[in-house]
């Protein structure tokens, strides 16, 4: 029985590799692809999250491209850390499969409405932007998803992009909090997870000895991207954050986490983004999230290598 998914996202190297893993499983059914604004700006994200699909040999996914910009405020990107094109490390060829013309989030509300209630997992891998956006477009889609499982937030980790918050949760706070308060099942990866995904050089090379193209992509795509993470945090690699959704799916015994209230500063300027984690309950706030704060790794990198070796 495949899990059918959406993967909502902001390509960017650590999306990109989420994506190949999710087109080399045959556990998964990729509905579509919707793109947002995040690590680059939406012109980017969905030249790129095509230009991997590609690379993958599925011409034949649907991309859709979705907000350019959060609910409330100013796009934030992460240029310093993806690169201009959000895809630095590698020279990919510019796509030819063309752009979906319906906007993602129709294409995410007429998907929840004409898949059986309950069937379709969402994967959303950058800023919430366009599954707000269908929450509030059509409140009854929430009723729908089978579950959310994310990438983004921090709590003993704490932020990446301010002291406080982690990127995705930062860029559109306003979107997080209706996503978290949406009743919807959620089980997220922040960076207390994430951090512990480190691409160290053997797994690079692990990637570079698969003698496909793929590997020798994801090696020189990961050969960029870690440059920013290993100088700011002295580690022996960057952290593969969102793979480790997709990880989630395919294994998730190589998991653990905690059922915890979890809820989005949205007012404060010092601390806004931050995903405020009631991980020992000293709250009476119902829990709302699966907070994910341990993984395998080596068994994650293990599995990730094997099913790219596949593309
Ligand atoms: O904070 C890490 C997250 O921000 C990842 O999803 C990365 O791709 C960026 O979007
Ligand atoms: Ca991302």
């Amino acid at each position: 029985m495949t899990r059918k998914i959406i993967i909502d996202t902001d390509p960017g190297q650590d999306d990109a590799v989420a994506i190949l893993l999710a087109l080399a499983s045959p556990e998964l059914e990729v509905l579509g692809i919707t793109c947002v604004a995040g690590n680059v700006p939406l012109a980017l994200t969905s030249l790129n999250a095509r230009k991997v699909c590609e690379l993958a040999g599925r011409p034949d996914v649907k991309v859709f491209a979705g907000c350019e910009a959060p609910l409330m405020r100013p796009l934030v990107t992460a240029e310093h850390v993806h690169g201009k094109t959000g895809l630095d490390g590698v020279e990919l060829p510019a796509p030819q499969m063309p752009l979906q013309q319906a906007h993602a989030v129709d294409f995410l509300i007429e998907t929840l409405r004409s898949e059986p209630a309950g069937s379709v997992t969402l994967c959303p891998l950058g800023p919430l932007t366009n599954i707000a956006l269908a929450l509030r477009k059509a409140p009854d889609i929430a009723g729908r998803v089978q579950e959310i499982v994310l990438m983004g937030g921090a709590y003993f980790e704490v932020g990446n992009i301010t002291p406080a918050a982690e990127f995705n949760i930062y860029v559109d706070p306003e979107a997080a909090d209706i996503v978290f308060r949406s009743g919807i099942s959620i089980t997220l990866m922040p960076l207390d997870l994430t951090h512990k995904a480190l691409v160290t050089a053997g797994r690079v090379a692990a990637f570079r000895a698969l003698g496909n193209r793929v590997g020798e992509v994801v090696a020189g795509w990961t050969d960029f991207f870690e440059r920013f993470d290993k100088a700011k945090y002295g580690s022996e690699g960057a952290p593969l954050h969102d793979p480790t959704v997709i990880g989630w799916l395919l294994a998730p015994g190589l998991y653990s986490g905690r059922h915890i209230n979890v809820e989005i500063e949205t007012r404060s300027d010092l601390t806004r983004g931050m995903t405020v984690a009631d991980w020992w309950g000293v709250t009476a706030r119902a829990p709302n999230a699966t907070f994910m704060g341990e993984i395998d790794a080596e068994g994650f990198f293990a599995l990730l290598t094997e099913r790219l070796a596949r593309l």
